[in-house]
C-alpha cells in the first residue's frame, strides 16, 4: 500500500526496499524512483517537510559524529509532529545472544554456533574485505546449518537461495538481495578514480597494494562504525530533541498505516531483518 498523497514519507539509504509513494534516497540508487544522495552530508531536504522519516540498517555505517549529523538533519526535515524510526542491528539482542551460546558450548555445544553468534557482532565492524568471514563462514558450513541460520540472518538467506536456487522459493524467493555492496565514498571511483589508483601504484607500489585497497574498503559503505542499543539510540535522539520515545515490534508503530506498509517484514509476515532494534521517536509539535 502507498501512504496518501498529502503524507509524505521519506526512505533514507533504502537499498533495494525502495517503495512506490515514498521519497527513497540512497547513496547508489538501485532503480530510477531512488534519489541520490549522500547521507553523510546535509539531507537535500527543506526544513519540516515530511511526516515520517524511516531509516533501515544504515545508521550504524556513520561513525558516532556522523550519526549526530544524521539524526539532527532527520529532526530538521520533519514537520512538527513529524516520526522518526530508525532500525539497526540490536546490539544488546545479540551480545544475550552469544552469551547464551557461550554457556552451551562450555557445556559441549557446537563450534560453529559461537564463531556464528561473534561474527554477527564482530565482522562487519572488522572486515577488511567484502563478505568478510561472514561470507566465508555461510559458504563453507554444511546445508543444514546453512539453512538453520537463513531463519535468523538475511544474509545467511540470500545465500541459502543462491546456492538451493529455487528449492525454498515458498518461503524465501521475495526477500530481495541483501549482499554487501560496495560503495566507494572517496575520489577513488570512476575513471578519475583508476587513474589514480593507477599513478600511485606507480609511484608508491609499496603503499598502494593492500593499505589502499583496505583503506578504500574501510571507507566504502559495508563496514559499521558503531552499533546500538536502545539506551544508546534513546539518548541520540532525545539529544536532538526528540519525544516519546518508544522501541518498536516490525509491525507496531506511532506511523499511520504502518502495517500495510510490509517494510519491515517479508511477505510471510516474518522480520525482514531479525536481530534489529525498531525505534520511534516524535519531532515536538
Ligand atoms: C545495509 S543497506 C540497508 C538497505 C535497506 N535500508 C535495508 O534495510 O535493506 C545500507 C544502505 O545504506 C546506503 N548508504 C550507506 N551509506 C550511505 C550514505 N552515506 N549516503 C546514502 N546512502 C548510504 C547503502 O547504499 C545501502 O543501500
Amino acid at each position: 500500500m502507498t501512504p496518501p498523497k498529502e503524507y509524505q514519507c521519506l526512505n533514507l539509504g533504502c537499498g533495494n526496499r525502495f517503495r512506490e509513494g515514498w521519497v527513497n534516497v540512497d547513496f547508489v540508487p538501485a532503480d530510477r524512483a531512488v534519489l541520490a544522495a549522500n547521507l553523510r552530508e546535509s539531507f537535500p531536504f527543506e526544513d519540516s517537510f515530511f511526516d515520517v522519516v524511516y531509516s533501515s540498517h544504515v545508521l550504524e555505517h556513520f561513525t558516532r559524529k556522523e550519526a549526530n549529523q544524521f539524526i539532527q538533519e532527520c529532526m530538521r526535515i520533519l514537520k512538527p509532529g513529524g516520526v522518526v524510526r530508525i532500525v539497526v542491528p540490536d546490539l544488546e539482542l545479540l551480545c544475550r545472544k552469544y552469551l547464551g551460546v557461550l554457556n552451551r558450548v562450555r557445556q559441549g555445544g557446537e563450534l560453529w554456533e559461537l564463531d556464528w553468534s561473534v561474527i554477527q557482532i564482530v565482522d562487519q565492524l572488522a572486515r577488511e574485505k567484502s563478505g568478510g568471514q561472514m561470507k566465508e563462514m555461510l559458504n563453507s558450513v554444511e546445508k543444514s546449518v546453512l539453512k538453520q541460520l537463513a531463519n535468523t540472518s538475511s544474509t545467511a538467506r540470500r545465500i541459502w537461495v543462491e546456492r538451493n536456487g529455487d528449492e525454498d522459493k515458498q518461503t524465501h524467493a521475495s526477500s530481495p538481495s541483501v549482499a554487501p555492496r560496495q560503495h566507494t565514498q572517496t575520489s577513488f571511483g570512476g575513471i578519475k578514480g583508476r587513474l589514480k589508483r593507477f599513478l600511485v601504484s606507480k609511484l608508491c607500489p609499496e603503499y598502494s597494494s593492500a593499505a589502499c585497497s583496505i583503506g578504500r574498503f574501510r571507507m566504502s559503505g559495508e563496514v559499521h562504525k558503531w552499533m546500538y542499543d536502545a539506551i544508546q539510540l534513546q539518548s541520540l535522539l532525545t539529544s536532538h530533541g526528540f519525544v516519546d520515545f518508544r522501541v518498536q515490534d516490525p509491525l507496531e508503530s506511532m506511523i499511520r498505516n504502518w502495517d500495510e506498509f510490509g517494510i519491515d517484514i517479508e511477505p510471510d509476515g516474518s522480520p525482514y531483518k531479525p536481530d534489529s532494534i525498531y525505534v520511534e521517536s516524535l519531532k515536538l509539535v
